[in-house]
């Protein structure tokens, strides 16, 4: 079969909802074969009753990374065009009242995780040809697509532990894509401001469970926290749904020079612009607000 007429394969975590759920959708509906994976055996059927090849892969145990990696590569013969890496949750709580093992829960789930599953993605990926792709563009040998945040480059209060499992990504693969120039293999980090996704809920889950809110100094601002945590919100100018991300996604995958960052909503755009511009007490006064 030709390079031209080869059905393209990409992994994608966190399928169970919000982006990791919408861009599987749309890579399929968009020819792509998707390996899609999840956690619970429930969202694993869901996703097999929508036609995904669906494979259960837990960031924090490396023995579920290994086991749906070898699946993917029995599955398609041992090559991998893309990899999503998307997966994750966000540990809200001030950075005095995380225990070190909620950080380290934090860092197996965001970052080591996102590590094992590249650094397995990368050597194949450098073995496949050169592919020509569609119309004269090149290819290359594979993609690599981190979705980081806003928050991955922006200080917020009450984040600390997403704060920097996003900021060690932005490191880790800023560097490693400029490693892997010439390699043909393209990497880039999305850059997503608030989307409408399980996010939030998840991370109220993940406040109440590993934060003694009632003991904290902070006890009172957290009310206001987990008022904002509980409140749902949806589509507005700022906040956008998945859909954004896609086209982002979209363009890493493509494009025949994808960027190294794309942000994405207003936010994300108009931080992403001020950074490094605008000093110190300038920014704490947007980013802390009125209190
Ligand atoms: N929503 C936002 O405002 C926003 C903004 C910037 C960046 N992001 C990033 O976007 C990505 C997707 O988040 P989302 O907004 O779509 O949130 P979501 O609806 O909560 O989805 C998160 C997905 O990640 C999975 N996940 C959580 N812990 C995992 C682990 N240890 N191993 C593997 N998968 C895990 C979840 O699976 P389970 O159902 O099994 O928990 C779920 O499928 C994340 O990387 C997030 O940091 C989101």
């Amino acid at each position: 079969m030709g390079a031209m007429s080869r059905v393209r394969t990409i992994l994608v975590t966190g399928c169970s909802s919000g982006i990791g759920r919408h861009c599987a959708l749309r890579l399929k509906d968009d020819g792509w074969r998707v390996f899609a994976t999840a956690r619970a055996e429930t969202d694993l059927a869901a996703l097999r009753g929508e036609g995904f090849e669906a494979l259960h892969l837990d960031y924090a145990d490396t023995a579920s990374i290994h086991a749906a990696f070898n699946e993917v590569l029995a599955a398609t013969g041992g090559r991998l065009d893309a990899l999503f890496n998307n997966g994750a949750y966000g540990q809200p709580g001030a950075v005095e009242d995380l225990t070190g093992e909620v950080l380290r829960a934090q860092f197996e789930a965001n970052f080591f995780g996102w590590h094992e599953l590249t650094r397995l993605v990368v050597p194949v990926m450098r073995k496949q040809e050169v592919e020509p792709g569609w119309g004269q563009l090149n290819w290359g040998r594979g993609r690599i697509v981190h979705c980081s945040s806003i928050l991955g480059f922006v200080p917020f209060r009450w984040r600390g532990a997403y704060n920097a499992s996003k900021f060690a990504l932005e490191g880790l693969f800023l560097t490693q894509r400029m490693e892997l120039r010439g390699s043909g293999i393209h990497m880039s980090l999305i850059e997503p401001g608030p989307i409408v996704s399980r996010f939030t809920e998840n991370g109220l889950q993940k406040f109440l469970d590993n934060i003694d809110i009632e003991g904290s100094v902070h006890a009172r601002r957290y009310e206001k926290e987990l008022a904002r945590l509980k409140a749902k919100g949806g589509v507005n100018r700022f906040r956008l749904g998945p859909e954004a991300v896609y086209k982002k996604l979209g363009h890493a995958l493509e494009a025949p020079r994808p960027r190294a960052q794309y942000p994405v909503t207003i936010p994300s755009h108009f931080m992403a612009r001020i950074r490094g511009i605008t000093p110190q007490f300038l920014m704490d006064r947007l980013l802390l607000g009125s209190d």
